[in-house]
């Protein structure tokens, strides 16, 4: 697919805005092609899933990406799946972190989050676009995040112990994006659903999640084809597509 070539070929740097996600979406609205892709240095209204906030200090490596699918709706899923996938093949790849995916996208670092992906996009009876937000703890300690996120969180300045090239990750997070995103346009999911099971560490766990109509406890036992989690509960099995996970303990 010709117009999934270039991610990032028009890049929008600009120095503290709301909001990336908020930015493309409204470049998208207006019919900003794919592939346009948007970075702030600080977000003063970062927005994260479920309605929350993401706190979003200098440092962080914060972009939106713009895509236009071609497929229907329930594409979405595997798009946010696949975003995830990128991060973790980048940071393997480009600096030697190795990580792991909790569904449907947070990118762990021993056990805590380094990167958290907001997939927003807008659809009629096709996809008519995907924004898929990524927020990732680049060259800060988290001391700089608010309390309450600090012990779950972690940097790569952390991990590393020292500050890294964002624009370098952010090439390679577009590479590895488009290389994905065009594999699956042309074979369709089950290679990035399988590249996601190799990295994710959801499966087979009991989990709890979160989702817009309630929560959800059971055992964690496959994703399906449009990326949903399958959660076996005590009353039957659930899918549940969109939503926040945890691992619970034990
Ligand atoms: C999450 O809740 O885990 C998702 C967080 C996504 C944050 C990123 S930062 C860049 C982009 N712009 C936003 O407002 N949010 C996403």
């Amino acid at each position: 697919m010709e117009s999934a070539r270039k991610l990032g070929e028009k890049l929008l740097i600009i120095e503290v805005l709301e909001s990336t996600n908020q930015t493309l979406r409204e470049l998208a609205e207006g019919g900003e092609p794919e592939g346009t892709v948007v970075v702030a240095e600080e977000q003063r209204a970062g927005r994260g899933r479920l309605g929350r906030g993401w706190a979003s200090p200098r440092g962080g490596l914060w972009f939106s990406v713009l895509l236009r699918p071609p497929g229907p709706p329930a594409d979405a899923g595997v798009l946010s799946l696949l975003a995830g996938v990128a991060v973790a093949r980048s940071l393997r790849n480009e600096l030697g972190i190795r990580s792991s995916l909790k569904w449907p996208n947070d990118v762990l670092v021993e056990g805590k989050k380094l990167c958290g992906i907001l997939s927003e996009s807008r659809s009629g009876p096709g996809l008519d676009y995907v924004v898929l937000g990524f927020g990732i703890n680049a060259n800060f300690l988290v001391s700089a995040l608010p309390e309450d996120l600090r012990r779950s969180a972690i940097s790569v300045k952390e991990v590393l112990r020292e500050p890294v090239d964002r624009l370098a990750i952010l090439r390679s997070i577009l590479n590895d994006l488009e290389r994905l995103y065009g594999a699956f346009l042309a074979g369709g999911s089950a290679g990035i659903i399988s590249e996601w099971k190799e990295l994710a560490v959801t499966l087979g766990r009991q989990v709890r999640v979160e989702t817009a109509t309630g929560l959800v406890e059971g055992r964690a036992e496959d994703v399906d084809g449009s990326g949903a989690l399958l959660v076996r509960t005590p009353e039957g099995p659930v899918t549940v597509s969109a939503g926040d996970c945890v691992h619970v303990q034990g």
